[in-house]
């Protein structure tokens, strides 16, 4: 069982929350980022600072790079052979390509476009990564890291009577928070989160952005969306990317609101997309 009494982190005091790009230290930050597939640059001199307890949302025009600057965040680009990365990219300090690859995606967690949970149990998708990580110590304690884990992620009480079951057989939604689970499990910093709803229907997608926002205290969280509205009911922070480039950056209201540049405001009264 979860115990109720309030943990180390619930009784953090809220921290002030950074400006973009000030100088206070951030969860992650890259500068001079470049990536390249092959000869044909997809990304292009792009710097950024992703601070903790936001929910930084990436926009622009399909095709602009905001994939494939979020799979730079924990080098998934390092899985696609013809993509070439250069520029700095620090977590805490440190610089990611530095790093073991396998503990950066347990820092830095990632929830893709599609819900992918394995074909297992719901509760060997959660307790999959616990083990391999060596976090759990023992039966008891992995079972609290996934009932923990699930809550959070707002699926235990759909799913408590049945962990057994083939985490393929829960609805698209239900998918979708089982991944963000399993993210959740391995105690991440960060959680990427590529058109996390974009395979949902509206219900569900409602549930997704409410559990965004239960989320956002504990963790750095960015989201790549193709909908406007969604970034601006779920994110503090809004970067605005076109044909590679970061544009603009900043609070989302002003994003929205109070454009700096021609190409962010075209783009959000739309006049492309
Ligand atoms: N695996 C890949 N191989 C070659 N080109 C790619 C690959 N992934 C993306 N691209 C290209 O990089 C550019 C940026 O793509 P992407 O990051 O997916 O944009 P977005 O997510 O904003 O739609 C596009 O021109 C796209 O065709
Ligand atoms: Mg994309």
């Amino acid at each position: 069982m979860v115990s109720n009494q309030p943990t180390l982190d619930t009784m953090v005091p809220t921290v002030e929350f950074a400006e973009p790009n000030s100088d206070l230290t951030p969860k992650m930050s890259a500068r001079n980022v470049y990536v390249y597939y092959g000869e044909k640059k997809a990304l292009d001199d792009v710097s950024i600072d992703i601070q903790t307890k936001y929910v930084t949302a990436f926009i622009g025009p399909s095709g602009c790079g905001k994939s494939t600057f979020l799979r730079s965040l924990n080098r998934m680009n390092d899985t696609i052979a013809a993509a070439r990365v250069t520029g700095d990219i620090h977590l805490d300090g440190e610089d990611i390509h530095a790093m073991d690859v396998v503990q950066l995606r347990a820092r830095v967690g990632m929830v893709f476009q599609k819900p992918n949970p394995f074909p297992k149990s719901i509760f060997e998708n959660i307790a999959y990564g616990p083990r391999i990580h060596g976090l759990a110590d023992g039966k008891a304690d992995l079972d609290n890291i996934v009932e923990k884990s699930l809550r959070r992620a707002g699926l235990w009480d759909e799913v408590k009577d049945r962990l057994q079951d083939s985490g393929t057989a829960l609805s698209g939604g239900q998918q979708q928070r089982l991944c963000i689970a399993r993210a959740i499990a391995v105690d991440p910093e960060v959680i990427l989160m590529d058109e996390p709803c974009s395979a949902l229907d509206p219900i569900a997608t409602a549930r997704i952005e409410e559990l965004i926002d239960d989320l956002r205290g504990r963790y750095a969280i960015v989201i790549v969306t193709h909908s406007m509205q969604q970034a601006a009911r779920v994110s503090q922070r809004t970067a605005f990317f076109h044909l590679g480039k970061m544009v603009e950056y900043g609070v989302t209201s002003d994003i929205f609101t109070n454009p700096r540049e021609e190409r962010t405001k075209d783009y959000i009264t739309g006049r492309y997309g």
